[in-house]
């Protein structure tokens, strides 16, 4: 598969076959994640995986606050509004996905169980996490961003697939707690990692992109 391909069929995966990851397969995907580029070469992101038992416990743990109705503490907070065209395109994915599972997926007890489905890493073997340090800025954050989409596309290019998960940041205080972080790490974004279920919901129709049109423009 050339890079183009891999870009254009790498999808977001939430349905998982329960195989193990070879440890030698992640290094593998990281190695190469780490030729991203970063602002000065700063390399600003650290990968955590957890597996096995210790991911059960840690899936406890998250449905458990949930359950408590802990308070989420994201390291990065969640945006409070959108503005257009993005609020749109969100209510458009929605509605769609609404329509496909034949439920409204926006109803409070939707959104539970969406969140419980992603803190089952909807029932991949591995989950990642990708922390920085808290006192890096803006600049950083961009970096760990492309370190990520390095990171899936080396993963689909070899058979594996992903799915980002911000849900899996809600209760990042106590997350770096069972890792036994410190404070002034930030943990920016949970993934899934494993092998697509051979079943349909595992990859529901691509959420489509707007027309080049509308992101590309040329000036002399
Ligand atoms: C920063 C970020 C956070 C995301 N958070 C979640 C999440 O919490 N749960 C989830 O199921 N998908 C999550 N997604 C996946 C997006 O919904 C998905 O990338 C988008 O709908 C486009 O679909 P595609 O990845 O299949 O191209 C996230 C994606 C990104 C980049």
């Amino acid at each position: 598969m050339d890079a183009i391909e891999c870009i254009v069929t790498r999808s977001s995966v939430r349905k998982f076959r329960p195989d193990a990851v070879p440890t030698e397969e992640i290094r593998e995907i990281v190695r190469a994640a780490q030729w991203t580029p970063s602002y000065k070469n700063s390399q600003p992101w650290q990968v955590l995986v957890i597996s096995g038992s210790r991911k059960d416990e840690l899936t406890a743990m998250l449905l458990d606050l949930m359950d408590k109705r802990a308070e989420a503490t994201p390291d990065l907070p969640p945006p409070r509004e959108w503005p257009e065209p993005q609020d749109s395109l969100i209510r458009d994915l929605m509605d769609k996905r609404s329509a496909l599972a034949g439920i409204d997926l926006n109803a409070p007890e939707s959104v539970l169980r969406s969140k419980k489905a992603n803190f089952r890493f909807y029932g991949a073997p591995c989950g990642l996490f990708i922390t920085h340090n808290a006192s890096l800025g803006s600049w950083s954050i961009l970096d760990a961003g492309m370190f990520v989409q390095s990171l899936m596309l080396a993963a689909h290019a070899r058979g594996l697939a992903t799915v980002p998960q911000a849900f899996l940041t809600d209760y990042a205080a106590q997350v770096k707690e069972f890792f036994g972080l410190s404070a002034t790490t930030r943990i920016l974004l949970g993934l899934s990692l494993g092998y697509a279920a051979d079943a349909p919901e595992a990859m529901p129709p691509r959420p489509e992109r707007v027309p080049l049109e509308d992101v590309l423009r040329f000036f002399g």
